[in-house]
């Protein structure tokens, strides 16, 4: 299955995923990073494992429309499958999202549906909760909705900042988002009903979403 993966910044999960794809057996081949941003690290890490990129950025376009035609028009000439959002900091549209629908996901660092949007780990914190952790759902519309695929949870420890947190979930990230697109490229995690059903490699349902305490 032939992955491009957006991104914003960092890209911690792209190196995640890229790793991930590299592993014998695995059914996903990243055939095109794109970020709207032209400085973001990620496409350092993207060219060092020899990945085609793109920059397409934001500002050079006066609406959304304009802006997600092109990523849709890129993402189409790669040959691209399955879009994963990876660190993507922008709203898509909802012709974006729907021409892409149940062939996209997003990794969000929380339990969905709990603290959607931004500075989740500040108010996750602010909040009181004892655990938290990090959902990948299929897109949606409405901004960080979706059937999700696999949960991970992380404790919340005494005297942890948002930057502390951060750190921690960032790491169950990297486990969870490997395994989720792994299930997905395998044809093992289909959407029914608004929900995800996980078959097992038998062919077997097995309970969705995926509970991973801590993924250790
Ligand atoms: C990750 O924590 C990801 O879950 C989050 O941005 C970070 C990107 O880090 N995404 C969102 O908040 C999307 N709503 P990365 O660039 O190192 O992968």
């Amino acid at each position: 299955m032939k992955i491009g993966i957006l991104i914003s910044g960092r890209g911690s999960n792209l190196k995640a995923l890229i790793n991930a794809c590299e592993e014998p057996g695995f059914r996903g081949h990243i055939a095109l990073v794109i970020s709207n941003r032209p400085g973001a690290a990620g496409l350092d890490i993207a060219k060092a494992a020899g990945i085609p990129t793109l920059v397409i950025d934001h500002k050079e376009f006066t609406t959304r429309e304009t802006f997600d035609a092109e990523l849709d028009r890129a993402l189409t000439k790669a040959g691209v499958e399955l879009v994963c959002n990876a660190g993507f900091m922008r709203i898509l549209t909802d012709g974006f999202v729907e021409k892409w629908r149940d062939r996209q996901l997003n990794i969000h660092p929380s339990l969905l549906p709990a603290f959607k949007g931004l500075h989740v780990h500040q108010r996750a914190l602010d909040a009181g909760v004892r655990i938290t952790g990090c959902t990948v759902h299929f897109v949606r519309p409405e901004m960080d909705e979706g059937p999700i695929v696999a949960q991970a949870a992380v404790p919340v420890l005494p005297g942890d900042t948002a930057e502390t947190l951060a750190a921690r979930i960032l790491e169950a990230e990297h486990k969870l988002y490997p395994l989720a697109l792994r299930l997905v490229v395998e044809g093992r995690a289909r959407v029914v009903g608004e929900h995800v059903v996980l078959n097992d490699v038998d062919g077997t349902d097995i309970p969705a979403p995926l509970f991973m305490p801590t993924l250790q």
